[in-house]
C-alpha cells in the first residue's frame, strides 16, 4: 500500500507534560505507538518526524512527495499562521488529513482558524489521541 507521512508540529515533543488538562498526559512516543499498530493492521508503513522548525516541516512536505502516498499532519500553532505550510501542502498535491487533539473551535478565538486546513482534504479535531488514529483510517480510506 506504501509509505505515509505522519508529521508533528511545534511543541508536540513535550505531549504528556505539556498542558496535560488540554492535551491529555499521553505521549508524543505512545501516540507513534498507537500509530504504529494501526498502520501494521491497514498493511501502511509510516515515516513519522516530530518538528518545532517551520522549514524543516516544509522540507519533509518536499521528501514526502518523492516517498510517500499521503500525508498525516498536526501542523500544531503552525495551523493558526504558516502559509508556508498551506503552500507545501498545495505545491505536493498528495492526499492529506490534518489532525488536532483538542477542539481548536472551543479554544482562544486565534485557534479557531486553520490557514493550513484550505490545503487538506479533512480535518479531525478535537478528539485527543484518538484523533490521530481516526485520522489515519480516514487517510487510508482516501489512498
Ligand atoms: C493543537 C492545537 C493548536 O492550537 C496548538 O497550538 C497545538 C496543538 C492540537 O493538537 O490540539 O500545539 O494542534
Amino acid at each position: 500500500m506504501g509509505k505515509i507521512m505522519v508529521l508533528h508540529g511545534p511543541n508536540l515533543d513535550l505531549l504528556g507534560k505539556r498542558e496535560p488538562e488540554i492535551y491529555g498526559r499521553t505521549t508524543l512516543e505512545e501516540i507513534n505507538a498507537s500509530l504504529e499498530r494501526l498502520a501494521a493492521d491497514l498493511g501502511v508503513i509510516l515515516s513519522i518526524h516530530q518538528s518545532n522548525h517551520e522549514g524543516d516541516l516544509i522540507d519533509l512536505i518536499h521528501e514526502a512527495a518523492q516517498q510517500c502516498k499521503g500525508i498525516l499532519i498536526n501542523p500544531a500553532a503552525l495551523s493558526h499562521y504558516s502559509i508556508g505550510l498551506h503552500d507545501a501542502l498545495k505545491a505536493v498535491g498528495l492526499p492529506v488529513v490534518e489532525v488536532h487533539l483538542s477542539n481548536i473551535f472551543a479554544r482562544e478565538s486565534f485557534r479557531s482558524k486553520s490557514v493550513v486546513s484550505p490545503a487538506v482534504n479533512g480535518m479531525i479535531s478535537g478528539f485527543g489521541k484518538e484523533s490521530y488514529l481516526m485520522g489515519l483510517r480516514a487517510l487510508y480510506a482516501l489512498l
